[in-house]
């Protein structure tokens, strides 16, 4: 506790500025920088409180998972309305595919401590962070915080990756660390002055302060299918009694989790698959032991806002989906519908591994249809161990 104090104390004290937010995959944060939203991507910060040695004692408060940026009052617990950032999935990824990720901390911010990459496997949960219009409440955040942190995806995952200051490590061991990410110990006598990650120049990300530093890990995504999930980021502060929370819309999707051997996982691990911006490629580098499952239960949830005597339908290039016949095509239950939350569902069982195109149909009680604009979306069925995804959307 005494720590604690000491840390916000000093923070408050000497008004460091900051700092750092994730870039790849592109975050909600990064996306609200480059849409003009937020003039501080750097600054989403959750302050002041204990960050350190403890990374979990601190409420995670209005931050939420996903933070809360107090400069300009920007939440990015909640879609931004005009699809600024949260309705769709920024980057697709394969369970257990090994992918580049990347945060930007700014050249005067560099606290160090800790940072970590979690992915909470709740999606009712994470399906809240998803919802355009809704803010969830501070213990929705905590929940969410809370799978998240059950949900770290562990440095030592990846084979080979050095894991400094990673918190699947524990007080004493070596890669237990706290000194600074792009400067020299804290303490050092000499070549004190900061220099790039990753040999990464000043300036090779963004920030408003005085210019960024990329630090870019790699991590494994888990054995989980969900085609539009959260990657969340957190920075704990060694130096300062601060916290920096951002997080990025993804689906995870497709590959085969089952099969593949030890020496395959080392030989994709040591190539490195995927960029962090890409699609997903398929590959899988798991070798999980579970049954694959042959169909699949696809939840469809659309938000969509209707009249009375309006039905939605999901049709697609499938004969389950009605082979892009309005007439065939299947209806959504308005069951779940709000006004705050207008939830529109529908679950069919489809083979996993099933290719195909869609889009959600507005009939009028005259049988008039209102097509989604275009591109047609599309979907594959995971062929993983999961028996069960949901794929979240908003009319467009
Ligand atoms: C961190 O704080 C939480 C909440 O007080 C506590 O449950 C947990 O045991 C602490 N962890 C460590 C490593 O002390
Ligand atoms: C969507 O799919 C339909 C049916 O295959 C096709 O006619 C249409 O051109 C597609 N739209 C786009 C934008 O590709």
């Amino acid at each position: 506790m005494k720590l604690s104090l000491a840390l916000a104390a000093l923070s408050a004290a000497v008004r460091v500025h900051g700092h750092g937010y994730l870039t790849i995959p592109s975050s909600r944060t990064r996306l609200g920088s480059e849409s003009g939203v937020d003039t501080c991507p750097e600054c989403t910060i959750l302050e002041p409180v204990s960050s350190w040695p403890n990374l979990t004692v601190a409420p995670v408060g209005r931050s939420g998972p996903c933070g809360y940026n107090a400069r300009v009052s920007v939440d990015y617990n909640t879609p931004a309305g005009n699809s600024k950032w949260g309705v769709t999935p920024v980057a697709t990824y394969a369970p257990g595919q090994v992918v580049d990720v990347q945060w930007c901390v700014d050249h005067n911010g560099d606290h160090g401590g800790m940072f970590s990459y979690r992915i909470c496997q709740d999606q009712a949960l994470v399906n809240k962070f998803m919802t355009p219009g809704y803010v969830p409440t501070d213990a929705e955040k905590q929940a969410a915080e809370d799978c998240f942190t059950a949900g770290t995806l562990p440095c030592t995952d990846v084979t080979g990756q050095s894991c400094g200051y990673n918190p699947d490590c524990s007080p004493g061991q070596a890669c237990w660390r706290n000194d600074w990410f792009t400067c020299n110990a804290f303490q050092a006598d000499s070549r004190r002055a900061c220099e790039g990650v990753d040999n990464a120049a000043l300036g090779s990300c963004f920030t408003t302060i005085a210019g960024g530093y990329t630090v870019t890990k790699r991590i494994r995504i888990p054995d989980y299918s969900s085609a539009h999930t959260l990657l969340s980021f957190k920075w704990n502060s060694f130096q300062t009694g601060q916290i920096y929370l951002s997080c990025a819309d993804i689906a995870i999707s497709g590959g085969s989790p089952t099969t593949l051997s030890t020496s395959t996982k080392s030989a994709t691990t040591a190539t490195g698959t995927g960029t962090g911006t890409g699609t997903g490629t398929g590959t899988s580098t798991s070798a999980a032991a579970c049954t694959p499952a042959a169909t699949v239960a696809v939840t469809f949830n659309e938000l969509v806002a209707t009249s009375y005597g309006q039905t939605v339908k999901i049709a697609g290039s499938i004969a389950q989906l009605g082979s892009w016949n309005t007439a065939n095509a299947p209806a959504l239950s308005a069951a779940a519908y709000t006004t705050a939350s207008p939830l529109w569902s529908y679950t069919v069982s489809l083979p996993a591994g099933t290719t195909f195109q869609y889009k959600f149909v507005n009939v009028a009680s005259s049988g008039a249809a209102t097509w989604e604009s275009d591109p047609n979306r599309s979907f594959t069925v995971p062929t993983g161990c999961d028996t069960k995804v949901t794929v979240s959307s908003s009319w467009r």
